[in-house]
C-alpha cells in the first residue's frame, strides 16, 4: 500500500508548463510549519524559505545575519508542512559567493537536511560558475535579479532598480545567462513593469515578479506582509489581503481581560 497521497505536486516541469500556457505562479514565502501548512492548503504553487527569515522572523534590518543553519532549520519546518508546492529555499549571505565549491556544498546541505525541492540565489554573471556547479549536483536553482537585498549595502537604498539604461541591458544580459547556465526560473525585485515585460517574453523559463509589474509570469510577496502581520511597511508594490495584525491585537487584548476578570477559564475549560 502506498503512503503517499494522492496529490500532483508542483515540480519545476509544472511551473515551465504554466509559463507555456499562460497560467500564473503564485509563490509566498514561509517559514514556519503552521503557516506552510495553510498556505501549502489554499493551494499556492511555490513556497519560498526566503532569508527575508532574517527580517521577519528574527527582527533583523538586513537578510545578512541569518546563517545556513537557520535557513536549513526553517526549511526542514516548511517542508514537514507540505504536500503540493514547490518548495525553494534561499541560500544565504556568505554560503555561494565567490566560491562555487562552497555554494556546492551549501547547497548539498540544504537539500540533504531540510528535503527541499530547490535553492534560490542572488546576481547574474558573478554567481554563473556556482549555479553551473550546484546544478551538477542535480539541484534545482532558481536565480534573483533586480533589487537583491543581499547587496543592499552596495546599493545603498532599497529604490527601484535597473531604470537606468545601464543597469537594465546588464539584467537582460544576467537573465539570459541564468537560463544559459540552467537556471529553472528567476525573482525579478522591484524594476521597472516594462523591463520586466522584456526580459519575461525574451526566456522560456518563467520570471516571478516581486514590484516588478503584471508581466511577470508569476508573483511572490513575502507571506507577512500580504496578510497584514507586518503593519509598518507600505511600499506601493503591496497589496494586503487581510489585517491579521488588527485579529491578532483584539485576540489578545480580549485573552488579557478575561484572565485579569478570571473568565478564562470557565467551568466548561478545565478538568
Ligand atoms: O527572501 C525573500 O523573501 C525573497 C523574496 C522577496 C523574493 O527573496
Amino acid at each position: 500500500m502506498s503512503v503517499h497521497k494522492n496529490i500532483k505536486k508542483i515540480t519545476t516541469n509544472t511551473l515551465h508548463e504554466m509559463k507555456q500556457k499562460g497560467e500564473k505562479i503564485a509563490m509566498l514565502t514561509a517559514y514556519d510549519y503552521s503557516m506552510a501548512r495553510l498556505l501549502d492548503a489554499a493551494g499556492i504553487d511555490v513556497l519560498l524559505v526566503g532569508d527575508s527569515a532574517s527580517n521577519v522572523m528574527a527582527g533583523h534590518e538586513t537578510t545578512l545575519p541569518i546563517t545556513l543553519d537557520q535557513m536549513i532549520y526553517h526549511a526542514q519546518s516548511v517542508v514537514r508542512a507540505v504536500e503540493r508546492a514547490l518548495v525553494v529555499v534561499d541560500m544565504p549571505f556568505g554560503s555561494y559567493q565567490g566560491n562555487s565549491r562552497l555554494a556546492l556544498e551549501s547547497a548539498i546541505r540544504i537539500m540533504k537536511e531540510s528535503g527541499a525541492h530547490a535553492v534560490k540565489l542572488e546576481g547574474g554573471e558573478e554567481v554563473v560558475e556556482s549555479v553551473k556547479r550546484i546544478l551538477t549536483a542535480g539541484i534545482p536553482v532558481m536565480g534573483h535579479l533586480g533589487l537583491t537585498p543581499q547587496s543592499i549595502y552596495k546599493f545603498g537604498t532599497y529604490v527601484v532598480r535597473a531604470k537606468e539604461d545601464a543597469e537594465a541591458e546588464k539584467l537582460k544580459h544576467d537573465a539570459l545567462l541564468l537560463q544559459e547556465s540552467g537556471c529553472f526560473a528567476m525573482v525579478l525585485e522591484k524594476i521597472p513593469a516594462k523591463l520586466t515585460e522584456a526580459v519575461s517574453k525574451s526566456l522560456h523559463i518563467p520570471t516571478i515578479g516581486i514590484g516588478a509589474g503584471g508581466d511577470a509570469d508569476g508573483q511572490v510577496l513575502v507571506s507577512h506582509d500580504m496578510l497584514g502581520i507586518n503593519f509598518d511597511f507600505h511600499p506601493r508594490f503591496l497589496r494586503r489581503y487581510a489585517q491579521l495584525h488588527e485579529v491578532i491585537d483584539q485576540a489578545v487584548k480580549q485573552y488579557v481581560q478575561d484572565v485579569k476578570k478570571q473568565d478564562f477559564p470557565s467551568a466548561n475549560e478545565q478538568y
